[in-house]
């Protein structure tokens, strides 16, 4: 089917599998994929190593209005499994900003209002520009916690991923192993539950899901079976005829 271009909203909660989705469903369609998550984690890692005080609202505020972001898809020789490729003031740390200390910090930085200004104009420069079509690519798929509630309101497709909060440790489980990092299913579990806990309950754009949001809980669904789901709801909802 041929799609107009449009921006298609994903949010849901730390490994519903949002992103593995979000970018084969834009890789399928010829749409841009962008995660906003990487956003937070590139401001939180930097924030780390250049020993700002990450309680600081301000300090890390100012640091999230100043540092250049750069958030691309990966160029030749840069394919090692990334979905994208992030550069902070010009380095790389697509990488970096998926150490544990950042998953652990990043919920305090996400909660700050002037890091969310400050990242959410980026994000609706990018969406504008990308979902109207004027770019390269047919459109975007944008994916986070707020981009259907805040950050684009008026997006034409919504989607809400979710999954159990056992299904997603034990994913998130299991790529942790994958990368070689020794941590226990308890500890990963007992992380998840407070990170959802931290992201619903903030009182900045909480993850919530929109009252126009297709809710699609992933739980025993392989990505295949997801993904068809979702192309079906962007055919009918995007179609051109
Ligand atoms: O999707 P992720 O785990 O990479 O996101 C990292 C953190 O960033 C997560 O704790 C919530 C926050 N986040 C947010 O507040 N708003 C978004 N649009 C995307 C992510």
């Amino acid at each position: 089917a041929h799609l107009r271009p449009a921006i298609i909203a994903m949010d849901g909660p730390a490994a519903s599998g949002k992103s593995t989705v979000g970018y084969r469903l834009a890789a399928l369609l010829d749409f841009l994929f962008f995660d906003t998550g990487v956003m937070y984690r590139a401001v939180t890692w930097v924030a780390l190593a250049r020993g700002v005080d990450i309680q600081d609202a301000e300090a890390v505020g100012r640091l999230a209005e100043t540092v250049e972001l750069d958030v691309r898809p990966p160029r030749a020789g840069e394919e090692d499994g990334r979905h994208c490729t992030v550069l902070a003031d010009g380095e790389d740390i697509t990488w970096q900003i998926r150490a544990p200390e950042v998953d652990r910090q990043v919920s305090v930085v996400s909660a700050m209002g002037r890091v969310r200004r400050a990242l959410t104009v980026q994000q609706r420069r990018i969406g504008q520009a990308y979902g109207a079509g004027t770019q390269e690519k047919a459109g975007i798929v944008m994916v986070g916690r707020d981009i259907g509630t805040v950050v684009f309101p008026q997006a034409p497709l919504k989607l809400y991923i979710d999954a159990s909060a056992e299904e997603r440790a034990r994913r998130r489980h299991r790529e942790l192993l994958a990368r070689g990092k020794a941590v226990s299913f308890e500890e990963v579990l007992a992380d998840m539950v407070r990170r959802d806990r931290l992201d619903s309950e903030r009182d900045l754009s909480p993850l919530r899901t929109a009252p126009d949001a297709l809710v699609i809980d992933t739980t025993g669904l392989t990505p295949d079976q997801v993904l068809e789901r979702i192309l079906d709801l962007a055919c009918a909802r995007l179609a051109v005829n």
